[in-house]
């Protein structure tokens, strides 16, 4: 099939529609963006950053990569939160996982799937960051989601860490980043608490939230 007719004749009436109940949107959009937040998820089909958050376009930066990493050498990753921060000066950054993630879930179960484990690597860095807390989960379900929210965290505290990021709060930026976990089964959205406005709240921010996850006082993971 040489055209994808279904989808273009869908986003013409998307089109239609959005000029219709916003007269002057485009135009506007087309002139500059200036969304207040980046979110950085899982490429994973069910988790439509705009969508769940119901934003419209130009409200919402977006970098997705397979189970949401922020690697420290990844510099399209880089790229994208320095264009954010610096170019659009976003507020806020979020990081939102998701629960059954398949990534997370492959790197857990050693699955051998090719190039892929060597990105899956780092959720089992992860994993063997906390390998005690996840050993004492028996059920394979709630240990993947588990390691879904822990890897939340971890890359939180990977974007804090960025040059970019210490380098907006030593300036003095207003910029917080938050961890946030997805659920595909009632597609409600979990505050990790996470938070960070500033170098100075990030040790404090992890240490609760992890001991948080440990004792499953903001977890979910027996209902997704
Ligand atoms: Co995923």
């Amino acid at each position: 099939m040489r055209s994808l007719t279904e989808l273009i004749s869908n986003n013409v009436q998307w089109s239609e529609e959005m000029a219709r109940a916003n007269p002057g949107f485009f135009d506007r959009l087309a002139k500059q963006q200036t969304p207040d937040y980046l979110w950085i998820g899982c490429s994973d089909s069910r988790v439509p950053a705009n969508q769940i958050v119901d934003l419209d376009p130009g409200e919402l930066f977006v970098h997705r990569n397979v189970a949401n990493l922020v690697v420290h050498t990844d510099f399209n990753c880089l790229s994208v939160i320095q264009y954010a921060v610096e170019a659009l000066n976003v507020k806020h950054i979020i990081v939102c996982g998701h629960y059954s993630c398949g990534g997370v879930k492959a790197a857990l179960c050693n699955f051998e799937l090719g190039l892929i484990d060597n990105w899956l690597r780092h959720i089992q860095d992860v994993q063997e960051k906390h390998a005690k807390m996840l050993s004492m989960i028996e059920d394979t379900d709630e240990r993947c989601n588990r390691l879904c929210e822990l890897n939340v965290i971890e890359q939180v505290i990977n974007v804090c860490g960025t040059t970019i990021v210490r380098d907006a709060w030593r300036r003095g930026d207003s910029l917080t980043i938050h961890g946030w976990i997805y659920g595909l089964k009632d597609g409600r959205i979990l505050d990790l608490a996470m938070g960070i406005t500033g170098s100075h709240e990030v040790d404090a921010a992890y240490a609760a939230t992890v001991s948080n996850i440990a004792s499953g006082t903001i977890s979910k993971t027996k209902t997704v």
